[in-house]
């Protein structure tokens, strides 16, 4: 796949706008100021394919992107605690109707900050994936923000903080680095075959 080629589809702030889905979907899911953004735009080698900003809470829509036969969602960011009550329902409710309806969804990338421990909103998240059996990959990011030392004990205390960890595909990842992008990129084109 020559991922350059990827094209900005639409941005949908509504479930009920959302198209049906004709094409097997990636998602990318976490919490706002994860890097969802940047992990696409490092993952397509796009400058500004999605918005990146230090503000988290940026990306308020799902946005999809479209290379060859595959269509990719950036998600909108979970658990950012400024935002009104109002704003927040509106997410929740666009977050799970994209789940809940009834698209072809081949994986969902859930990223979590590997220098923390995941959040109730992540764990959350994660048991909903399972509970539905939506499969997915766990995307530690920010890895350059952490020494070698410091990565290996996150990696190994997410091992009990994760449930299920045993059975979970974890890629470490760095969108500044490139860490993680060449075992993204494959995975990606393996659903693309399916
Ligand atoms: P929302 O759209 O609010 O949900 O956020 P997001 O998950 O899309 O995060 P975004 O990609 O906008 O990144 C948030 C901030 O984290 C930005 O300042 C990025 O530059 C920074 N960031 C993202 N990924 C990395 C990374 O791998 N390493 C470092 N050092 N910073 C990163
Ligand atoms: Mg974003």
């Amino acid at each position: 796949m020559n991922f350059h080629n990827v094209v900005f589809e639409t941005s949908f702030g509504r479930f009920d706008q959302l198209p049906k889905s004709d094409l097997v979907e990636i998602a990318f899911a976490g919490r706002s100021n994860v890097g969802k953004s940047s992990m696409i735009n490092k993952v397509f080698n796009r400058k500004q394919l999605a918005r990146v900003s230090a503000v988290p809470g940026k990306t308020a829509t799902i946005n999809f992107f479209r290379l060859e036969s595959v269509r990719f969602a950036d998600l909108p960011g979970y658990g950012y605690a400024k935002v009104a009550k109002g704003e927040k329902e509106r997410w929740a409710k666009l977050i799970d109707g994209y789940f809940r309806s009834g698209r072809n969804i081949g994986l969902v990338f859930q990223l979590v900050d590997v220098r923390h421990k995941p959040s109730q909103d992540d764990l959350q998240m994660i048991d909903f994936l399972i509970e539905n059996e939506f499969p997915f990959v766990l995307i530690l990011t920010k890895k350059d923000k952490l020494t070698k030392t410091q990565l290996a004990e996150r990696l190994e205390a997410l091992q009990t903080e994760i449930p299920c960890a045993d059975q979970i595909t974890m890629i470490p990842f760095s969108s500044e680095k490139g860490d993680g992008v060449e075992e993204v990129k494959a995975i990606i084109e393996e659903i693309a075959a399916e």
